[in-house]
């Protein structure tokens, strides 16, 4: 057995340092030249070299057309006559919408279909014509103004009077219009059109639809001989192209072609933020929050890519992609989405961080008068510009104006948001069993314990190593009694082999991607020679969906949940470690059009699935590897293949933050690191950090040393396991989070100046953040570290460490004692938090258990919140079954109340204390009075030092509404 555990060690060893990256040249950092510079990607060379200045666009106003909720409009390219065209919606919520596409394409460009990203067809608003006169055209649209100027085009958005959007200001609008691929002939250069080639063909600019048509017939054949020029001046034009940009027709890096059989087809333009000095979003990077200026280095990338053993604090690209970008400054936050799914590169310029050093020094001297400004340039590689402007005017108006478009996190299932225990490898069955034993002997709950790639039948997603895991129901089972559950990886590609049931299926119903011949497209991954299914096709993913069924996956039960990796997609041996850019999908769409969009159908038709099996019934659990915007709707996602150092838990913080400002709620890092043996202190400080975190799962690399917390020396044992435990204490306040998520949208952990807005000096800080509205937490990321300085926000506020009730005054910085027992977490005044003190083996089995409220009192001695409770796993909360109360303290009266009195449920939860932190004095009596209205007696308790009342046993069930006054 050992040996062959070695051996399949060795062998999955050998596999991820040569396959996955066969052209590692060290393993210390990430290889670089796996992956596309800015400089070898043609179309981000040419759009990177458009000169700033005047627009070629011109708006062809007398082509105008308005109707109640949108505007259409032409747009000429004065260099090449190719004509676009540009429509502008008013959509609810006090966001817009731009698109431009070609007015006549050749064939139609890719737009991501409605109900994948989008959850829906937006819903318009009306807009009406403020202004109109030759050069511009002005709406109202709510609150808003947008100005489209027609020479050179620019799109102006104004809120409330102020300037927060400027669309094609610097003229970096550059559409490369579809054509056919130019004959010999034309590749030489002649000119002429060739009886031996396709003849170039150029989409017709199509008649002004005008609203009145001004032309008469007269100038019909004037207009025919202007089409006849400018079909001439387009072919001049793509000929000139050629000689002076490369790559338009096809282009390789590292020995791979791409064939690009639709030619050049990117699409970009300049987006600017008059008066924002900062902007967030954009993830995946491995970066600060706050954006960085693009000057002196690539622009950010969106390409899902498994990059291995990434760098830190740099703009490349990693496995997720979500094109939006949050402007924020003192008085708004706007937010863009750029709604478009091919490879995607973002350039930022701050007239702030770009100054020279001499510049900066005059400003101090004189001091700046410069209006701050962000300018950002978006180009993508196909499909359209689809735009979306979310005008706030707050941070949580944006993200509820995202939100409406893109949709929340679902509310998970209880387990899924408690501790996870990962490591690639469980070995087998008694692995699984004495992992799970020593959790217990050590008294760290757990929820769930995950199996690794190794636990099939060599790499066949679906089965099981029939040696390792011959009874895999006993095992789960086993595993579930005790209130837990697993999860097992299903990874997308399938091993080429015709005795394997899904690859068979697959194959047989010719369900997967096709290479640029029409041929089954082949690459190397985890089982070797594998093909995808394509799941860009909805008729496979139901098919993918449908494999989770009971009957299907053998040894799979209600208590298994799933885990998707490797939907970038990774594979092995193709460029960039993924797959070509022609590779062809459902429609006729090529990788290039659509590849960020892969993980997520993945992850989604995987969640079906899991829904599916159980008849609509169970809430699906997918971690998920690879996102997009709109993944949020199918569960957690996590940051990859991160490192057992100090500077990748740090990083983890600012990741993690992003990830939350763009909708991506239910996400986390690997504890520990993946890669590497990390230092034991290491190990315990990212506990303490990640049970602050949304998703919270520790995981490693089958190459390091084992280190299940219970293998730690007792000292950091205990300290990761009062990690594990303050986690298990508040899993009543992370789900209620997770409802209110749910159901308004809006990051879960969010950086300060999400709730300070006015105050500049969170703008940049990425150390410590909010979790809900109500803790800040300031996680030790420093080896040795013995304490830190945190800043608590708000003039007016106070704060409470959560252990020792001291006080903290807002508004100001502290230095905080935290020795390695210690993790500086803090709860505002004014909050209430429900929580669980009993803390058992898995959340499973403290369902029923009793809540305490912690109240702590602001300076007016008044505190609010919030507890949702529900059956922890159905569905059912959707149709009524669960409770929401909103709980006050005000007047010296604790009162719990209906929040939705249209939920409903019967549940044995109670409430076994309210502790009153903040309060002045011993209280002389206390007294309950519930609906029946019947007063009853409670006990309290005072402790002068932390002036903390504690309202013993008012043992009311959580259903039942009821007040506590304090006398
Ligand atoms: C990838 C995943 C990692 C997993 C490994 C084996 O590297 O990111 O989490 O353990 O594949 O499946």
């Amino acid at each position: 057995m050992a040996k062959t555990t070695q051996t399949s060690s060795w062998m999955a060893t050998t596999l991820h340092l040569i396959c996955c990256c066969l052209l590692i040249s060290n393993i210390v950092a990430v290889s670089r030249d796996n992956f596309k510079t800015c400089d070898q990607s043609g179309f981000c060379k040419r759009h990177r070299a458009v000169p700033s200045g005047e627009s070629p666009y011109v708006i062809l106003m007398d082509s105008l057309k308005i109707q109640a909720t949108n505007v259409q409009v032409q747009l000429l390219n004065t260099k090449n006559n190719v004509r676009l065209l540009l429509e502008l919606y008013g959509l609810q919520e006090n966001t817009a919408r731009l698109k431009i596409n070609e007015l006549n394409p050749i064939k139609p460009r890719f737009e991501i279909p409605i109900g994948d990203v989008l959850v829906g067809e937006p819903k318009q608003q009306g807009i009406k014509i403020i202004d109109k006169n030759d050069q511009s055209v002005t709406f109202g649209l709510e609150n808003n103004k947008v100005v489209l100027t027609s020479k050179p085009f620019r799109v102006d958005f104004f809120t409330e009077g102020d300037h927060v959007v400027g669309v094609n200001a610097q003229g970096l609008l550059k559409f490369e219009h579809l054509r056919t691929k130019p004959g010999w002939f034309h590749r030489v250069g002649t000119g002429i059109y060739s009886w031996f080639s396709e003849p170039f063909r150029e989409p017709k600019p199509a008649e002004p639809d005008n609203q009145e048509k001004p032309e008469g017939e007269e100038n019909k054949e004037d207009d025919e001989a202007e089409e006849e020029n400018k079909e001439e001046e387009v072919a001049a034009e793509t000929q000139d192209q050629q000689s002076e940009e490369p790559n338009l027709w096809e282009e390789s890096f590292k020995g791979f072609a791409d064939s690009k059989p639709n030619g050049p087809a990117s699409v970009g333009m300049d987006i600017g933020f008059p008066g924002f000095e900062h902007v967030y979003g954009i993830p995946e990077h491995a970066e600060s929050l706050a954006l960085k200026s693009t000057k002196d280095t690539d622009p950010y990338r969106l390409f899902n890519l498994d990059v291995f053993e990434y760098e830190l604090y740099n703009p490349m690209a990693l496995y997720g992609s979500v094109p939006l970008m949050i402007a924020h400054n003192e008085k708004r936050t706007v937010g863009i989405y750029w709604n478009n799914a091919a490879e995607t590169w973002i350039d930022i310029r701050s007239n702030v961080a770009d100054k020279t050093f001499l510049s900066k020094v005059a400003d101090l001297v004189k001091g700046s008068s410069d209006i701050p400004q962000t300018d950002t340039h978006w180009f993508s590689e196909s499909g359209i510009i689809d735009l979306f402007i979310m005008m706030g005017p707050s941070p949580k108006q944006v993200f509820k104006q995202y939100a409406i478009l893109t949709g929340t996190t679902p509310l998970p299932p209880l387990f899924a948001i408690a501790y996870h225990q990962c490591r690639w490898n469980y070995n087998d069955q008694d692995d699984v069993k004495n992992v799970d034993a020593n959790m217990d002997k050590f008294q760290i709950p757990y929820d769930v314990i995950w199996l690794d790639i190794e636990h099939t039948d060599g790499k066949r997603y679906f089965t099981w190593e029939k040696d390792k895991f011959s009874h895999p129901e006993d095992m789960i089972n086993n595993v579930a009694s005790r209130g837990r559950k697993m999860v097992t990886i299903v990874d997308p590609h399938l091993k080429k082999d015709d005795n394997f049931g899904v690859y068979a299926d697959c194959k047989n119903h010719d369900l997967t991607v096709k290479n640029k011949d029409g041929g089954e497209y082949e690459g190397w991954c985890w089982p070797g020679s594998s093909i995808w299914p394509d799941f860009l096709n909805p008729a496979i993913r139901k098919w993918w969906a449908s494999k989770f069924a009971y009957d299907q996956y053998k040894g799979s039960t209600s208590d298994l949940y799933i885990w998707n990796d490797m939907n970038e997609p990774s594979v092995f041996n193709g460029p960039e470690i993924t797959f070509h850019k022609d590779v062809k999908h459902f429609g006729g769409w090529e990788n290039r059009d659509i590849h960020n969009l892969y993980g997520m159908y993945v992850h989604h038709a995987t969640g079906e699935g899991i829904k599916l099996r159980s008849n609509n019934e169970q809430r699906p659990f997918v971690l998920s590897r690879a996102f997009f915007a709109g993944s949020q709707r199918s569960g957690a996602i996590w940051t990859g293949d991160n490192m057992g150092e100090w500077s990748h838990l740090k990083v983890s913080n600012p990741m993690i933050l992003s990830l939350n400002l763009v909708g991506i709620t239910f996400s986390g890092a690997d504890i520990g690191g993946f890669f590497r043996n990390p230092e034991p202190e290491l190990i315990a400080r990212w506990y303490q950090a990640a049970a602050f975190q949304p998703f919270f799962r520790a995981h490693a690399h089958l190459d390091t040393k084992r280190r299940e917390p219970y293998l730690l020396d007792e000292r950091l044992m205990k300290v990761s396991r009062d990690a594990i435990r303050t986690r298990y204490t508040f899993l009543p306040f992370w789900y209620t989070l997770y409802y209110l998520g749910e159901r308004d949208g809006g990051p879960l952990v969010m950086p300060l100046w999400v709730e300070y807005p006015e105050d500049k000096s969170t703008f940049q800080m990425d150390d410590q953040y909010l979790l809900g509205t109500s803790i800040l937490v300031k996680p030790i990321t420093e080896a040795g570290g013995i304490g830190t300085t945190v800043y608590f926000p708000g003039q007016n506020e106070i704060w409470y460490d959560i252990l020792t009730q001291e006080t903290y005054k807002g508004g100001a910085s502290t230095y905080i004692n935290a020795a390695l027992e210690k993790i500086p977490v803090f709860q505002r005044g004014g909050s209430i938090i429900p929580r669980k003190m009993r803390i058992r083996r898995s959340s499973g089995l403290m369902h029923n258990d009793p809540f305490t409220f912690v109240v702590c009192l602001d300076k007016k001695g008044e505190a609010e919140g919030d507890v949702y409770v529900d059956e922890y796993d159905s569905f059912k909360y959707k149709s009524g079954k669960f409770i929401l109360k909103k709980l006050t303290f005000k007047d010296n009266v604790f009162e719990s109340s209906a929040a939705d009195p249209s939920g409903k449920l019967d549940t044995k939860e109670w409430i076994e204390r309210i502790v009153i932190v903040g309060y002045p004095h011993q209280p002389k009596a206390a007294t309950l009075k519930s609906g029946k209205g019947t007063l009853v007696s409670l006990d309290t308790v005072y402790d002068s030092k932390t002036k903390t009342v504690t309202v013993r046993k008012p043992g009311i069930n959580i259903a039942d509404d009821f007040t506590i006054k304090l006398s």
